[in-house]
């Protein structure tokens, strides 16, 4: 329908909104994409030593995709748009984090967006999904790690709660979408050069 085209769209703009990028230009510092991975997320962030901006960076990316998937399931039914409506609408923001219409579609890695589609959709989802990365993350201090196994786990979780569906096809895509771009994580995990949470960057030149 017209409304859930709409609706794609904007959530596509706003996750096209890349907070990694604006938030360090905001608060005076180096372009994320300059330094560490060259990631637009909140893990690359934070190798610049700014906590504050990691922070917010993860806040603001997982309310990109929190608050497009919650307008829909509030307000979406007067429009004919259900909870499938919801989880796509949640994919398109995720997919502008990835291919951001305003950053020449140089994106991130959606870590932070997915989680915040994910408790969006149902908080018991995304709650699982958050304690599967920080258990993973405490034990083993790789952040694409954690997000990787997360990813794994999502529709699984997803498949409990409420079984096969259009939500847990937009989960599954997501999840594939987002190990895909871990792709460089998975072959620096496995040749030992993955670099730990907290780990500083070298400065740009
Ligand atoms: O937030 C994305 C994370 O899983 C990996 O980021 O910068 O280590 O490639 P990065």
């Amino acid at each position: 329908t017209m409304y859930a085209a709409v609706a794609v769209l904007g959530g596509y703009l706003i996750g096209s909104l890349s907070f990694a990028v604006i938030i360090s230009r905001l608060m005076g510092l180096s372009d994320p994409r300059t330094y560490g991975s060259g990631n637009p997320g909140a893990t690359n962030v934070l190798r610049s030593g700014n906590r504050k901006a990691a922070a917010l960076t993860l806040v603001f990316d997982a309310l990109k995709g929190y608050v497009p998937v919650v307008l829909v399931l509030l307000y979406g039914e007067r429009f004919g748009l259900g909870e499938g409506a919801a989880a796509v609408v949640g994919l398109a923001a995720f997919i502008g984090h990835l291919f951001p219409v305003f950053f020449r579609f140089q994106g991130g890695k959606g870590v932070a967006t997915a989680a915040g589609v994910l408790l969006g959709i149902n908080p018991w989802l995304g709650l699982a999904t958050l304690l599967t990365w920080l258990i993973i993350a405490v034990f083993f201090r790789y952040s694409s790690l954690a997000s990787i196994i997360a990813a794994v786990f999502a529709p699984f979780y997803q498949l409990l709660i409420w079984g096969a569906g259009p939500v847990l096809g937009a989960i599954l895509f997501m999840s594939l979408l987002l190990i895909w771009r871990h792709a460089p994580n998975i072959r620096k995990l496995i040749a030992g050069q993955e670099s730990k949470i907290g780990q500083r960057a070298a400065p740009p030149a």
